[in-house]
C-alpha cells in the first residue's frame, strides 16, 4: 500500500517522507469508525422530532387515556436530545483509567458494548411503547461517544508518525462530520425519517460497531502504550508493522527519551495536571481550545439549523441543513490537507476569526430581515461561512492538538478533563441556546462573536505550534518555559516572557 498522496514533508527530526503503510490505514480506520458514529448520534437526532413526538404521545395516550400535556412532551424531548452530552461528560471522564488499564485497542473493544445496548434500546423504544427506553438508550450511547471522543485521538495520535499526527489526527473529525452527514440524509422523510422507519435510522448506529468489532483485532496495539505504559517488549513488533520499516530505531530512541523521563516522574492523576506548574499551562490552554471549538456555537447550528434557516427565510430548510452538512465535510477536508503545511496555530486562528466575522454578518442580515428580504441569501451564506471557517480549524484541531500537547504519562488524565470541558460546553450550549435565542433575537451569535474573539487573542498568545514536534520535544518545551519562569529575577516580566517564547523553533532543532 503506498499512499503517495498522503507523503506530506516532515519539518523536524524524522525522516523526510513517510508513508501510510496498509496496517497504519486500517488501524486509523478501524479507530474513526468509532467517531463516525459520534457524529451520527449527534446529526440524528434533528430531523425526526416531530414524528418521534407523535410516539411519545400516542405512548402516552396508551398508557393514561389522555394525550401528552405540551409541557410534559418538550421536556421529554429536551431531556431526549441533552442526555446525550450527560452520558458523554460522565464517560469522558474515565477514558484515563480505561485506556490505561485495558490498553487503548481493548479499551475500544469493550465500549462497543455501549453501542449495542445504546443502539438497541433506541430501536426497540417504538415496539415497547417506552420513551424511558429510548431516553436512556440516548445516555448509553452519549456515553460510547464520550469514551471514543478520547479514545480514538489518543489512539491515531500515538500510532501515527510525526510529519502526519495532525492530518491523520484530522480523520477523527472528518468521519464525525461524515457522520453528521449521513445522519441528515438518511434522516429525510422519504428516506428513514418516517412515522414506520424512525426505529431502523436511530438502531443503525451499531452497524459501525459490528464492522470495528470485526477489524480491531488486525489492529495493533499503541507500541507508545505498550512500552512507556506496560514495559513490554513486543512493541517493537507492532511498530515494524505500523511503519513498514524493519529499521524502527529512531522511533524506538525516541520513546526510550520519553519513558526515561516519565520514569523519574510520578503517576499523573488529574488533581496533578492543575497543582504541577509543569501540566498547568498545557492543561489550561487544552480545556480553552476544547471550549473554543463548543463555545464558537457550532451547535447551535447543528442541533436548531432547521429552525435558523426558517427565520431566516430560507426556502426548504431541510436541504439547507443538508448543504451545511456538505459545506461541513468539504471544509474538514481542506483542512486535512492544510494542517501539516500551515499548522495548526495559523488554521485555528483563520478558523475562529472567520467564524467571527461570519457570526457578525449573520447578525446584521438577521436584523435587516424584516425590511430588505435578500438578506436570506445573505444569512445563509454566512451560516455557511460560518461552518467552512469552523472545519478549517476549531474543528478538528482540539481533539488531536491535547494528546500532542502530553507526553505519555499525562496524556490520558488530560484527554479526560479536555473532554469532560468539551461535553459540558456541548451541553450547555444545547440546553440554553434556545432560551437565549428567545431573549436576544437576531442578536444572539453576537455572544458567540465576543467570546470567538476572545479564544482568537487566547490562541494567539499562549498556543504554541506542534506541527513536526515529537511528543517529547513538545513536552521537553514546556518544561524549559516553567525553568525559565523559575530563574526569572522579575516575576512579571517572566510570565509574560514564558509564555510568548515557549518553544522557539530555534530551541528545538
Ligand atoms: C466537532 C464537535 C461536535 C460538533 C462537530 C460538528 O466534532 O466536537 O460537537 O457537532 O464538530 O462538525
Amino acid at each position: 500500500y503506498n499512499f503517495s498522496a498522503l507523503r506530506v514533508y516532515s519539518q523536524g527530526t524524522s525522516p523526510p517522507f513517510t508513508t501510510v503503510t496498509g496496517t497504519l490505514a486500517l488501524s486509523v480506520f478501524t479507530a474513526v469508525l468509532g467517531s463516525l458514529q459520534f457524529g451520527y448520534n449527534i446529526g440524528v437526532i434533528n430531523a425526526p422530532q416531530k414524528i418521534i413526538e407523535r410516539d411519545y404521545n400516542a405512548t402516552w395516550l396508551h398508557r393514561y387515556d389522555a394525550p401528552i400535556p405540551q409541557s410534559t412532551l418538550t421536556s421529554l424531548w429536551s431531556l431526549s436530545v441533552a442526555i446525550f452530552s450527560v452520558g458523554g461528560m460522565l464517560s469522558s471522564f474515565t477514558v484515563g483509567f480505561l485506556s490505561e488499564w485495558l490498553g487503548r485497542r481493548k479499551a475500544m473493544l469493550v465500549n462497543n458494548l455501549l453501542a449495542f445496548i445504546g443502539g438497541g434500546m433506541m430501536g426497540m423504544s417504538k415496539i415497547s411503547r417506552s420513551f424511558e427506553m429510548m431516553i436512556l438508550g440516548r445516555f448509553i450511547i452519549g456515553a460510547y461517544c464520550g469514551l471514543a471522543s478520547g479514545l480514538v485521538p489518543m489512539y491515531v495520535g500515538e500510532i501515527s508518525p510525526t510529519s502526519l499526527r495532525g492530518a491523520l489526527g484530522t480523520l477523527h473529525q472528518l468521519a464525525i462530520v461524515t457522520g453528521i452527514l449521513v445522519a441528515q440524509i438518511l434522516g429525510l422523510d422519504s428516506l428513514l425519517g418516517s412515522q414506520e422507519l424512525w426505529p431502523v435510522l436511530l438502531g443503525v448506529t451499531v452497524l459501525p460497531t459490528v464492522l470495528q468489532m470485526a477489524l480491531l483485532p488486525f489492529c495493533p496495539e499503541s507500541p507508545r502504550y505498550l512500552y512507556i505504559i506496560r514495559c513490554q517488549e513486543h512493541h517493537a513488533k507492532s511498530l515494524r508493522r505500523l511503519t513498514g520499516r524493519q529499521e524502527v530505531g529512531d522511533t524506538l530512541a525516541e520513546m526510550k527519551e520519553e519513558k526515561r523521563r516519565m520514569d523519574m516522574e510520578r503517576k499523573v492523576s488529574i488533581a496533578e495536571l492543575f497543582r504541577s506548574p509543569l501540566y498547568r499551562q498545557p492543561i489550561i490552554i487544552a480545556i480553552l481550545l476544547q471550549l473554543s471549538q463548543q463555545l464558537s456555537g457550532i451547535n447551535a447550528i447543528f442541533y436548531y439549523s432547521t429552525s435558523i434557516f426558517q427565520k431566516a427565510g430560507v426556502q426548504s430548510p431541510v436541504y439547507a441543513t443538508i448543504g451545511a452538512g456538505f459545506v461541513n465535510c468539504a471544509f474538514t477536508v481542506l483542512s486535512l490537507f492544510l494542517v501539516e503545511r500551515t499548522g495548526r496555530r495559523t488554521l485555528h486562528m483563520l478558523g475562529l476569526a472567520g467564524m467571527c466575522v461570519s457570526a457578525v454578518v449573520m447578525t446584521v442580515a438577521l436584523s435587516l430581515l424584516e425590511n430588505v428580504p435578500w438578506m436570506s441569501y445573505i444569512s445563509m451564506v454566512a451560516i455557511f461561512g460560518f461552518v467552512a471557517f469552523f472545519e478549517v480549524g476549531p474543528g478538528p484541531i482540539p481533539w488531536f492538538f491535547v494528546a500532542e500537547l502530553f507526553s505519555q504519562g499525562p496524556r490520558p488524565a488530560a484527554m479526560a478533563v479536555a473532554g469532560c470541558s468539551n461535553w459540558t460546553a456541548n451541553f450547555i450550549v444545547g440546553m440554553a441556546f434556545q432560551y437565549i435565542a428567545e431573549l436576544c433575537g437576531p442578536y444572539v451569535f453576537l455572544i458567540f462573536a465576543a467570546l470567538l474573539l476572545f479564544f482568537l487573542l487566547f490562541t494567539f498568545f499562549k498556543v504554541p505550534e506542534t506541527r513536526g514536534k515529537t511528543f517529547d520535544q513538545i513536552s521537553a518545551g514546556f518544561q524549559r518555559s516553567v525553568a525559565r519562569t523559575d530563574m526569572d529575577l522579575d516575576p512579571d516580566l517572566g510570565k509574560a516572557s514564558t509564555e510568548l517564547e515557549y518553544l522557539g523553533e530555534a530551541n528545538l532543532s
